[in-house]
């Protein structure tokens, strides 16, 4: 139970436990390579979150290689892996994170009586039991053991209260109590809390952690009504994403925690807020998942008198209209920082200021792409280098389609046509013409007459990365390739290029989907 303290100890220390790599990636559509896996974790911990759940490696054998690529590359956190109360689940979980050195292993079941009957077909008896097994099985084999109570807050409170008190007599460190489908509210949500206190005085020995999904916009209210009645660990994604409406948004608990730090009785986290910005834009440029503009915290409008509306008020003194300022949330104005006579001794010195350690070869890589826009462009600013960074992320090697050339020709009220040059996997050039309504819509159709796809328009966005007339721009699409969903995004100096390179991403990944695909019924 939270004490009346108010200074930074250990016993109100709330522990982040970000699940961005496994809820935020079960969003639809959402297919991140291993290099994005990593990079996102890396991102994390400098964010400093205590733990990263890195995936649910059951799930795929991607999953699995990205879980052990996390706990073997990512220092700092403990590396958590998600397992359904199986033996073969806990075994491959553990498979992922064996390596990291401070590995987490969460299992989970649900606990309803309508998970219990619809999805599971099993009764109450049989759900302990399996609880009891797969908590011992998983303190067998890691220290660290996290057990979940799926669809919790819509579960019978004594049955919780008697499956957790199990799951702590077997080695369970931290129990968590999800909101699954986003159901609860906050003061019904601390009552459900306490009444597990009163019923599991074991509880109050171990971390009871809150995992709160946002289907009725609560999940950040009720993790903190959890937080306020004694949960020490919150579960969170970076820019709220995850199932259906997404989880608990990391980068609004840090800064309630930070802002509101006097009204919540000693309440702290070790969340380097600083790092905020650049970790909401990175995920959502990986994911491609935009944030909404008036988004708490990371959306573009959420420091908006910072950008240029002058308000009076703020212009007199800031906190007239501002409670964070931010700079507090790391939303520096780029600083220039390279131009096109710099060599790669000092691209290897911007990047390491921002934290990517890159080997000779993928230095090299950046470099010629560096080169290219810097001899377009003139200068880049450290915005412009991450927005680089990160798009060469999105290239899966040697397995993806690779744009070499691309022309147009058409003038304003004629059919636009494209012809475009496109590399495949193995190094073949495919040549390929399209026309169209407009310059996309030609250059959907030569990539498609090109590499042979059929793919479909959805959404089309463009945006700059930076200020300025000279800024990078970036294009994200949404398809429809052989009647599933496929996002892609692109970066370059020249949009109509960025829409291709985008496109070819979201070919390139309905391409290597199959290899990807879930294992059929193994999802959360
Ligand atoms: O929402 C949920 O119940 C989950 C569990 C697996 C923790 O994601
Ligand atoms: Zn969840």
């Amino acid at each position: 139970m939270p004490a009346d303290d108010a200074s930074r100890d250990d016993a109100h220390r709330v522990t982040f436990f970000d699940t961005t790599l496994r809820d935020g990636e079960q969003s639809p559509r959402i297919h991140l390579n291993l290099r994005e896996k990593v990079e996102i974790a890396q991102q994390l911990a400098r964010l400093g979150v205590d733990v990263i759940e890195a995936g649910f490696p059951i799930s795929s054998p991607g999953d699995l290689e990205g879980v052990r690529a996390v706990a073997r590359e990512v220092r700092g956190p403990t590396i958590a892996a998600l397992a359904r109360a199986n033996e073969k689940d806990i075994a491959v979980a553990w498979e992922g994170v064996r390596d990291a050195a401070k590995p987490r292993i969460h299992t989970f079941i649900a606990t309803s009586d309508i998970h219990m009957a619809h999805k599971l077909r099993m009764d109450r008896s049989q759900v302990l039991a399996t609880a009891i097994d797969a908590v011992r099985q998983a303190a067998g084999l890691c220290p660290d053991v996290e057990f979940s109570c799926e669809d919790a807050t819509r579960s019978d409170v004594s049955f919780v209260a008697e499956v957790i008190g199990a799951a702590i007599a077997e080695g369970a460190g931290t129990i968590n109590i999800p909101d699954t489908v986003g159901y609860t509210m906050p003061t019904e949500f601390q009552r459900f809390l306490m009444e597990l206190y009163e019923r599991t005085p074991s509880l109050a020995d171990v971390t009871l952690s809150v995992h709160c999904h946002n289907d009725l916009g609560l999940a950040v209210a009720n993790s903190l009504a959890g937080l306020e009645v004694g949960a020490r660990q919150v579960e969170v994604c970076v820019n709220g994403i995850g199932e259906r409406a997404g989880n608990a948004s990391l980068e609004e608990m840090a800064m309630i925690l930070r802002t509101r730090a006097d009204d919540l009785r000693g309440l702290w986290s070790g969340i380097e807020t600083t790092e905020i910005t650049r970790a909401s834009r990175m995920v959502s440029r990986l994911t491609g998942y935009e944030v909404q503009p008036n988004k708490a915290v990371v959306g573009r409008n959420a420091f908006a008198h910072e950008a240029g509306i002058h308000q009076h008020g703020v212009l007199a003194n800031p906190l007239t209209y501002e409670i964070m300022d931010a700079q507090s949330v790391g939303l520096l104005h780029s600083e220039l920082v390279l131009g096109k006579h710099s060599g790669r001794h000092a691209l290897r010195q911007a990047l390491s200021d921002l934290g990517y350690a890159l080997s000779r070869e993928e230095l090299d890589e950046v470099f010629g792409r560096f080169k290219e826009v810097a001899d377009r462009k003139g200068e880049l600013t450290a915005m412009d280098l991450e927005a680089l960074m990160e798009d060469e992320m999105r290239v899966d090697h040697g397995r993806s389609l690779d744009l070499r050339e691309i022309a147009f020709a058409g003038e304003s009220g004629t059919q636009a046509t494209a012809r475009v040059v496109v590399r495949d996997a193995d190094g073949t050039d495919h040549y390929g013409q399209g026309t169209g309504d407009g310059p996309v819509a030609a250059i959907i159709g030569a990539i498609d007459a090109a590499v042979g796809s059929t793919g479909t328009l959805l959404e089309y966005t463009v945006s700059a990365v930076t200020d300025g007339p000279d800024a990078l721009g970036e294009a994200r699409v949404l398809c429809e390739i052989g009647g599933r969903q496929f996002t892609g995004q692109g970066v370059s100096p020249d949009v109509l290029e960025a829409s291709a390179i985008a496109y070819l991403r979201a070919v390139t990944a309905s391409r290597n989907a199959d290899a990807t695909e879930r294992t059929a019924g193994s999802g959360v």
